[in-house]
């Protein structure tokens, strides 16, 4: 029997939680809010989990009102709190936390985050018998599955704005800087950011780079009078390359080079209103699939429909970039 049909169909006087787990995200607080009046829409009641699945293995629980989530939609960050768990991903860790949710009567469990939350959410769904739906959340924007996470929008917007301004002084100094964006070693933000900052280059983890082809991309846009020049350097798991990158630059050419490494400025702020829109859909639609008795799925869109999609079908999987993107920005910015 599909765990899912264990769930009652209706979701009358059951109790739900939830948590924000890993990184945070603008529009974590807005999927929050959704989850808990989408909830009490149907009788049902919401707990929140501080800290993650921290505060699941140590019981930090407490009841989510329609108003405790009221003047929340526009703040970024998670009024949960969050956390990278160690303790969860062991057996024993994850016991505790069942053990803590049965205490609790919890009857379905939604997990906020990226990767790693969603990786957690499957084993614990495969491991013990209650249903859990994942939501999308990570500036990364690199779950399988779907076009858009949660806080991805917000955070291009940002990053693109810090660009503008450090354009100003790239141009009027004659400058070349080589600004890192986030991604943990994926470069879907870097994509999206460096095309609408109009970057020279991008040096992303999924293309082969060469600093040949950087230091040409660069002495031609000196040859054809550009004043400045803006790299992207996607992060990496091992940090250092842009630092590394700037530095055989500077070597090559007559201008003054500067790295800059944006981290997490990129990640607060006020949620944009597309990110606050999709976590909302996202959140009434995790209580949705919950109502009809469904297990082991994450929330997604998909051109512009709104679905979902089972663990097994995203976890271990990785988003490829747009690689589309990727050639119309050299072709661009020259
Ligand atoms: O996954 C979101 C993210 O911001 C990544 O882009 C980055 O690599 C990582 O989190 C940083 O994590 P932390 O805030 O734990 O240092």
């Amino acid at each position: 029997m599909e765990i899912g049909q264990f769930m009652v169909q209706a979701l009358k006087s059951k109790r739900i939680a939830i948590l924000s787990s890993g990184g945070d995200a603008p529009g974590m607080n807005a999927c929050i809010r959704s989850v808990v009046r989408s909830a009490f829409a149907e009788g049902a009641s919401v707990l929140g989990v501080k800290k993650g699945f921290e505060g699941l293995m140590t019981g930090e629980l407490q009841a989510l009102s329609m108003r405790s989530v009221g003047n929340i939609i526009q703040r970024g960050g998670t009024i949960l709190g969050s956390s990278r768990s160690a303790d969860f991903r062991k057996k024993k860790g994850r016991e505790k936390a069942y053990r803590c949710l049965q205490d609790w009567a919890v009857d379905a469990l939604i997990c906020l985050g990226g990767d790693g939350t969603l990786t957690g959410a499957k084993i614990f769904s495969e491991e013990f018998r209650i249903p859990v739906i994942g939501i999308p959340c990570t500036i990364d924007n690199d779950l399988f599955g779907t076009d858009f996470s949660i806080g991805f929008d917000t955070a291009v917007e940002t990053a693109v704005d810090c660009i503008d301004k450090i354009r100003d002084t790239a141009d009027s100094h004659g400058r070349v800087f080589l600004i890192e964006v986030m991604g943990k070693n994926t470069g879907h933000l870097a994509v999206e950011v460096g095309l609408a900052a109009g970057a020279e280059f991008l040096v992303l983890p999924e293309v082969p780079y060469r600093f040949s082809d950087l230091l040409s991309r660069i002495r031609q846009g000196i040859s054809r009078g550009k004043s400045g020049s803006i790299v992207i350097v996607a992060e990496r798991e091992q940090p250092g390359l842009v630092i590394q990158i700037g530095k055989q630059l500077e070597k090559k050419i007559q201008r003054d080079v500067k790295t800059m490494i944006l981290g997490h400025l990129q990640r607060g702020g006020s949620p944009s209103a597309r990110d606050r829109n999709l976590a909302s859909r996202f959140g009434a639609l995790s209580i949705d699939l919950l109502k009809k008795g469904k297990n082991r799925r994450m929330t997604v869109i998909q051109r512009g429909d709104y679905r979902d999609i089972g663990f097994s079908q995203v976890i271990g999987k990785s988003r490829p970039i747009d690689k589309e993107k990727v050639r119309l920005l050299g072709l661009l910015s020259q």
